[in-house]
Order: structure tokens, then sequence, then C-alpha cells
């Protein structure tokens, strides 16, 4: 196959690259705003404050919440994931503020889901923001434990579906907890809300902003995540989870972190033609925005080759700290 392509001068591949109209022609990606999730996070606090690590993000208040859900809404933007910012003094060993049917989470999504109904909101299941330990789960004789935590997560994916919000999102990397949140969403009558599984998700050092803007980085311990979150050295492994999320009912699939992932991403797309998104996560943010900053790229240009790179390598969706500035770039085309 592609013999023929040696045949020069018949052949002569530039003919297509000669013009910007015949480029756009034969461009095989292309982005959108509907492509793009943007992540929203929200604190309890009354102020909006700046996060240190991620220049132009801010934890945000309840009502500046809302009104950024709302603005992406506006640029075309389709789905929020929020993300909750929970000062020292609620956290506790087992979280219980996850379970907390009046929590910020759940007030911002009730409010998103009363003004706007058609935006999708994408709520995160896991202990990690809640907890004093920083783990996603809850941990026994120092073991982070599966099947415990998993029981607490059904709670928190119920409230949060409870409170509105269309799409659970599982990030905590336990064993089995697809299939428990699945039967338990419906054992409550919410066959309709979507889950979301982060099927592939690495134990990453580029999750260190996030960590941060949610203050959960400081007690993890030495071996970190790494006894739930995937080494990144697996691309097999990748296959496996992801084969099992999809046998316990989850009706799209995440890879993370973005970028230096998108080997597992396609592998993953091609390997189960399944609705697969991918995070641009917030070390990858943070490197990109400072090197825009600095004026070491522009920052258009540079993002335009970046999300084109997650459509070619298979995303169908993609959440980004950068949703709203490339929805606005495409807007203004
Ligand atoms: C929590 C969670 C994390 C991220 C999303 N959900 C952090 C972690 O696993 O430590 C990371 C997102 C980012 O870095 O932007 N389970």
């Amino acid at each position: 196959m592609n013999n023929f392509l040696s045949n020069f001068p018949l052949h002569r591949p530039r003919r297509l690259r000669k013009n910007k109209w015949i480029r756009k022609l034969v461009r095989e990606s292309s982005i959108a705003p509907n492509d793009f999730i943007l992540p929203i996070f929200v604190t309890y606090e009354k102020q909006s404050t700046e996060i240190k690590l991620m220049p132009g993000i801010k934890r945000l208040n309840l009502e500046d919440a809302f009104d950024l859900s709302q603005k992406a809404k506006e640029f075309g933007i389709n789905a929020v994931a929020i993300f909750p910012e929970v000062p020292s003094k609620i956290k506790d060993e087992t979280g219980k503020e996850a379970l907390n049917r009046n929590n910020i989470v759940c007030r911002l999504v009730e409010k998103i889901k009363k003004f706007s109904p058609s935006l999708g909101v994408i709520c995160d299941v896991a202990l990690d923001p809640y907890t004093t330990s920083g783990h996603d789960g809850l941990i026994e004789n120092g073991e982070i434990i599966n099947d415990k935590t998993i029981n607490v997560l059904c709670e928190q994916a119920l409230i949060n579906a409870d409170a509105g919000c269309d799409i659970i999102a599982p990030s905590d990397m336990m064993d089995g907890r697809v299939e428990k949140i699945r039967n338990y969403l419906d054992k409550n009558n919410k066959q309709n809300t979507l889950i979301m599984s982060y099927a592939v998700k690495y134990s990453s050092n580029l999750y260190a902003p996030f960590r941060n803007a949610v203050s959960a980085a400081t007690k993890l311990g030495p071996d970190k995540k790494n006894t739930y979150q995937m080494d990144y050295g697996n691309i097999n492994e990748a296959l496996r989870e992801a084969s099992l999320d999809i046998k316990e009912g989850a009706d799209i699939l995440l890879i993370k972190p973005g970028i230096m992932y998108l080997d597992v991403l396609k592998e993953v797309k091609s390997t189960f033609n399944y609705p697969t998104f991918s995070y641009q996560v917030s070390g990858e943010y943070s490197m990109l925005k400072n090197a825009i900053l600095s004026g070491e790229y522009n920052e258009k240009e540079i993002l335009m080759e970046t999300f084109l790179c997650f459509k070619r390598a298979g995303a169908d969706a993609i959440i980004s700290y950068f949703a709203l500035d490339i929805a606005k770039i495409l807007k203004k085309g």
C-alpha cells in the first residue's frame, strides 16, 4: 500500500499544500466549540481566588462559577465539569462532605440546571477534594480500600444525580465501581444519568496544579496514588481497563492525561469504537499557558495545533481549561 507515493514526478504531495483554501479542503480533522468541556473550580469561600499554578484560572464562588457556566454556553460549549475546593475545616478522614446533599457541588449543579437545563453538567465522583489525606478513597491500615470506598462513591453519585447532574464521572480508579454505581443509580430511578468513566487514568505528575487548586496535595504519602492510578509505562493495561468499564456499563470512556497519552487514546478508540473523551489536565494547561504568557507561542496557533492533534488521535470531545479560550478563538474565525 502507498507504493505509488514514490512515483515522482507523477505525484507531488505539495500540490495539496499550495494554498490555504486547498489545505482547508483536504484537512482531515476539525475542531468546534462542540468538542469541548470546560472544567470549573467552585469554592465555599465568598471571594473567588487565583490559582497560583494555573494562571488565568480561578476558584470561583458560587455566583461566579454559575456566571462562567453561562458564558461557556454562550460560546457554544455543551458541558461543564465541576470540581470543588473544600475548606480544611470541612475535610475529614472519610470525606463525608461528599455525601452532603447541600454541598457546594450540588448547589452549583442545581443552579445551573434551573437556569440552563440544556447545558450538560458533569460531576467528578471521588473523595479527594473532601478527605484530609487527599486520597480518592477511604484508608484502613495505610491502604486505600476498594470495596468500602465504592459504597461511598455510589452514594456520592446518587446525590449528584439527584441535584440534576447529567454525567457522573468516577475519577477514583477503584476496581468495579462503574457497575456498582450503574446498578445503584438504576435502583434509584436514575437510569438516564450517564456515566463517563475515567477508565484509563494514569498516575501522572501533570495533576500537580489541580491538587494544589483543591488543596489535596500535601498528605498523599510516598506511594502517592500509585496503588490505584495506572503506571504510565503501560498500554495493554489501558485496554483491559477500558474493556472492563465498557462491560460494567460505562457510556463514555475518558483517557487522562491528554497530549502525552495520545497513543493510548488512539489505541482505545480504534479498539473499541466507543465514545472516548480526553482530559487535557492542569499541568498541560500550565505548561502551555506559561509559554503563551512568556510570548513563546501565539495563543491561537498553539491551541489550534494542540486540539487538532487530540481530534486526529480520535478524541470525540476534550475536557480543557482552555475550552472557553478556544471557543472564543473559533468564533472569531
Ligand atoms: C480527582 C481528580 C484529579 C483530577 C481530576 N479529578 C486529581 C487526581 O487524580 O489527583 C486531575 C485533573 C487535572 O489535573 O486537571 N480524582
